[in-house]
């Protein structure tokens, strides 16, 4: 069987959990400080701030820059349903738009036209490990006056024009999931270069307390565990290798695939490969060629995120609609031998 992810937990991070268990402090403490100085280093040095998920790391993030009712953030409908769910949940409304076709990312003339008077921020999703379209989406912002809030869950030390992502937004937000690049179990990161979001980061994950028993603002208890960032630490120290490999993966199948059309990278980008997602209008029976045999792939997304039940909007976003009817992921995960390799490309056929 070759699964189509694979969370790679080795002796280190065993070691480090029963570090962490022995100590007797298994809730937020020194590890995760240490994971949090530790993460600054691959997003140039921002500030750092570790909760329990991607999706706490992306609505803390919108809620500590001031985002609420009355609002309106501009987000990709191609994505996971927490990218819009963390905006709805401040009480903003996502404005979903379209992708451009070769990256999967939000198009930015299509941000750019959605704009109203109502909109504060926009938020990319670095899909698949590919940087979104940064520099235009900023000269938009800057235009505007708008935040951009980077969804970075799946882009951990991909960047663009050597600017790493989590570094160019005004806030971002990362996911620790066991499918990511690297993992803490669960868990998340906020990232900003603000003092000000950072502080009200802080507050808004421990319940508004800075100092115990004197909440200052109405707060979560949003914290990541000691044992999580003991993980999160050592899968840190290896995402550099892992990376590698999934760039080396990828590009075997550049070269190998043929019939179907494989992921392109824009000008001046470091893809990390979070997913290799060719595009195909046989989709459907390539999905079932590879898991005859045995080799597991993923559709993200067959639903895109405005249609979803929770979002039922009828808006028309043809990119978009293509995407979700064509793509298809591939294993590209570290773990994968060239044996694996070529027996992925053979199923291809
Ligand atoms: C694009 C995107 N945004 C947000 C999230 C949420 O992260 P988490 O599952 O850690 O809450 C994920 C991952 O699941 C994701 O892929």
């Amino acid at each position: 069987m070759i699964s189509a992810a694979k969370p790679i937990i080795g002796k280190e991070e065993q070691e480090a959990v029963q570090r962490v268990l022995e100590s007797g402090m298994i809730s937020q403490g020194p590890e995760v400080e240490k994971f949090e100085n530790e993460f600054a280093e691959i997003v140039g040095n921002r500030k750092c701030i570790a909760v329990n998920s991607g999706t706490s790391a992306l609505h803390l993030g919108l809620l500590a820059a001031g985002i609420g009712p009355g609002d309106e953030i501009i987000v990709p409908s191609f994505t996971f349903a927490a990218t819009g769910n963390a905006v709805a949940l401040t009480g903003a409304e996502p404005v979903f738009v379209d992708i451009e076709p070769n990256h999967f990312c939000i198009n930015p003339e299509a941000v750019e036209s959605a704009i109203t008077p109502r909109t504060s921020g926009i938020m990319p999703v670095h899909l698949y490990g590919h940087p979104a379209a940064m520099i235009e989406l900023q000269e938009i912002a800057d235009r505007h006056g708008l935040i951009i809030f980077e969804d970075a869950a799946q882009a951990h030390a991909a960047s663009l024009k050597g600017k790493p992502v989590g570094a160019m937004g005004t806030v971002a937000a990362f996911s620790f999931y066991p499918t990511k690049n690297m993992t803490s179990g669960e868990g998340g990161m906020i990232v900003t270069s603000d003092p000000e979001i950072e502080r009200k980061s802080r507050l808004l994950r421990n319940q508004g307390m800075e100092q115990r028993y004197m909440n200052e603002i109405i707060g979560f208890n949003t914290r990541m565990t000691d044992i999580n960032a003991a993980i999160g630490r050592v899968q840190l120290k290896k995402l550099p290798d892992w990376t590698m490999a999934r760039q080396k993966n990828a590009r075997y199948f550049d070269s190998a695939l043929s019939g179907v059309v494989t992921p392109k990278v824009a000008d001046g980008a470091d893809h990390v490969y979070h997913q290799y997602t060719i595009r195909s209008e046989r989709r459907d029976q390539l999905a079932q060629q590879l898991s005859e045999k045995n080799i597991g792939s993923g559709v993200y997304y067959p639903t895109p995120v405005h249609r979803l039940p929770s979002f039922a909007s009828d808006l028309e976003l043809p990119e978009t609609e293509a995407a979700a009817a064509s793509v298809l992921s591939l294993p590209v995960h570290p773990s994968l031998s060239e044996e694996d390799l070529e027996t992925i490309v053979r199923a291809c056929q």
